[in-house]
């Protein structure tokens, strides 16, 4: 982070403090706007946020993503627990994907192809056979319009983006907002909002990849989850779903009670082969306030994680495999971040039995993802 900083102020020359969040002062909240670069001609800037109770999370306005979650731990001590990169070339040719906002459709769509009203649409194949996470010019690879939410109780930034008709093949100019506070309660609060002007398909995700013993520090194998969720979505051995709801009464997929991910990861059964281990979307049971939680009892960190979605893509970081140096230097290795994607399942649109991902012109998609952090 310093190494931005220094970049944004000296080579750059622009740093911007927004008022009204009294920078300084003990107990109060504040944001504050960095520019850190440009890309394609657009700027990119960091965002700082930070809680009364002093606790920092920071954006940017690449892929409207999540760069840094700095949360305590039972002692009191903070450190990240979000992926990222200490440097904006760093981020700009790092991992697509760590913390992006992921759009138009998260997940895979079989071989990139899907119809709507007998209209065939063709999307770019950038997984195998496969499209994957909105195409290669997703909108975790575009830059945002940014906005802090002056007046706002807690810290809040508004990114919005319009995604023109047929980019990356999807029909439909579309204005996609998220919305991002970060409260006094440690949470962050993620507001969707989408619109289009032609019938199309919709499926947004944040992709944030946390580690709880702080970002780069060893794997989470350790790490105890639950996901509220008696059903998961198999797929084949390109990550397709085969069309099956399977209950996970009785699998390695059941974490309706707390298991840690390493325990049965290794255990031979068929999806774990598939998959690599987990990355597989869960049917959420939606009956509870929160839907997933993850807990490291070393440092006694809580994330809980809250959607309105029907699903949740549980991803433990098969295909990490530590050739990305994050904050601090440190390399993701194998297996060191997990990500709890909330959204809808992977190619719905060629599963008329999925819940829709159908957006139609008039409506506005509206959903909210909560990441809590607390320790216990
Ligand atoms: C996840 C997906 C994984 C992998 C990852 C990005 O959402 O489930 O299979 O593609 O994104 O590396």
């Amino acid at each position: 982070m310093k190494q931005i900083r220094f970049l944004s102020l000296t080579l750059l020359g622009a740093a911007f403090i927004f008022g009204g969040c009294n920078q300084g002062a003990k107990n109060k909240s504040m944001i504050q706007k960095e520019l850190i670069g440009t890309y394609k001609g657009k700027e990119v800037y960091q965002m700082t946020l930070k809680n009364k109770s002093g606790n920092v999370i920071r954006l940017t306005n690449f892929g409207a993503r999540i760069t840094w979650i700095e949360v305590p731990d039972k002692n009191g001590a903070r450190e990240n627990v979000a992926f990222g990169f200490d440097t904006f070339d760093g981020m700009i040719k790092g991992d697509p994907y760590f913390g992006a906002v992921v759009g138009r459709y998260a997940n895979r769509i079989a071989r990139g192809k899907f119809s709507l009203d007998g209209v065939g649409y063709s999307l770019a194949l950038n997984n195998g056979p496969n499209s994957l996470h909105g195409g290669p010019g997703g909108w975790h690879s575009v830059v945002w319009e940014s906005e802090i939410i002056k007046n706002a109780e807690f810290p809040t930034v508004k990114f919005s983006y319009k995604s023109p008709d047929m980019e990356e093949g999807y029909p439909g100019n579309m204005n996609i907002e998220v919305t991002y506070t970060w409260n006094d309660k440690n949470e962050i609060v993620i507001d969707y909002a989408c619109t289009t002007d032609k019938k199309t398909v919709l499926n947004i995700t944040n992709h944030a990849y946390f580690n709880l013993h702080g970002a780069g520090n060893g794997n989470i194998l350790d790490h105890q989850l639950v996901i509220k969720a008696s059903g998961f979505v198999p797929v084949d051995s390109t990550l397709i779903p085969t069309g099956e709801i399977r209950p996970v009464a009785g699998t390695p997929f059941d974490f309706t009670t707390p298991h840690t991910v390493g325990e049965r990861i290794a255990e031979n059964y068929d999806q774990l082969i598939y998959g690599k281990g987990y990355d597989h979307t869960f049917v959420l049971d939606n009956k509870e306030e929160v839907d997933a939680s993850v807990y490291e009892p070393v440092s006694g960190r809580l994330m809980e994680v809250i959607s309105d979605q029907p699903g949740v893509q549980f991803y433990c970081g098969n295909f990490l495999d530590g050739s990305k140096i994050g904050h601090g230097g440190k390399p993701y290795i194998y297996r060191s971040g997990l990500c709890l994607e909330t959204g809808h399942f992977p190619d719905s649109p060629n599963h008329p039995d999925f819940p829709s991902t159908v957006l139609n012109p008039g409506e506005t998609f509206k959903s909210q993802t909560i990441y809590r952090f607390s320790v216990k």
